[in-house]
């Protein structure tokens, strides 16, 4: 349905599944490992990290975005969030990728068996979604 190549879905997939692995989730038990792909081509990897002070901690998707934009990289091309039963992004997590993507940016939902389980984008999973653009005189 993307207009992402296969291997790029698998390298994604993949990636967001590793990150999985690498989530600090000992309060909620929901791992969840997230990879954005940046216009240079690079795929930043994110896991979900809780904190004992509950909202001190951050979802998987924000890691990741955050690790690519304080790298320079300011556009996200795709992402992909891996979690047990192929979950949604949080609405806080929408709203920031929406800040460094297109409307039409690939968004995979994977099981952690790698699956994909649902494939939509940007403007499909944030509909009427308020962006820098609004701010512009
Ligand atoms: N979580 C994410 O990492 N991404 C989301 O979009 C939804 C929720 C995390 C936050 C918390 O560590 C755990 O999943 C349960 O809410």
């Amino acid at each position: 349905m993307t207009g992402l190549t296969i291997e790029l879905k698998q390298a994604l997939i993949e990636q967001a599944c590793l990150y999985q692995k690498r989530a600090y989730s000992p309060y909620s038990h929901y791992a969840v490992g997230s990879a954005v792909l940046s216009e240079d081509g690079q795929i930043y990897g994110g896991a979900n990290i809780e904190n004992s002070a509950y909202p001190s901690g951050l979802c998987a998707e924000r890691v990741a975005i955050f690790k690519a934009v304080s790298e320079g990289n300011r556009q996200i091309k795709a992402i992909a969030v891996v979690t047990c039963n192929g979950g949604s992004p949080c609405g806080a997590c929408r709203q920031v990728m929406r800040e460094f993507a297109s409307l039409d940016m690939p968004v995979i939902l994977a099981n952690d068996q790698g699956e994909i389980v649902f494939e939509s984008t940007m403007d499909g999973i944030l509909p009427r979604s308020f962006g820098p653009e609004d701010l512009e005189k």
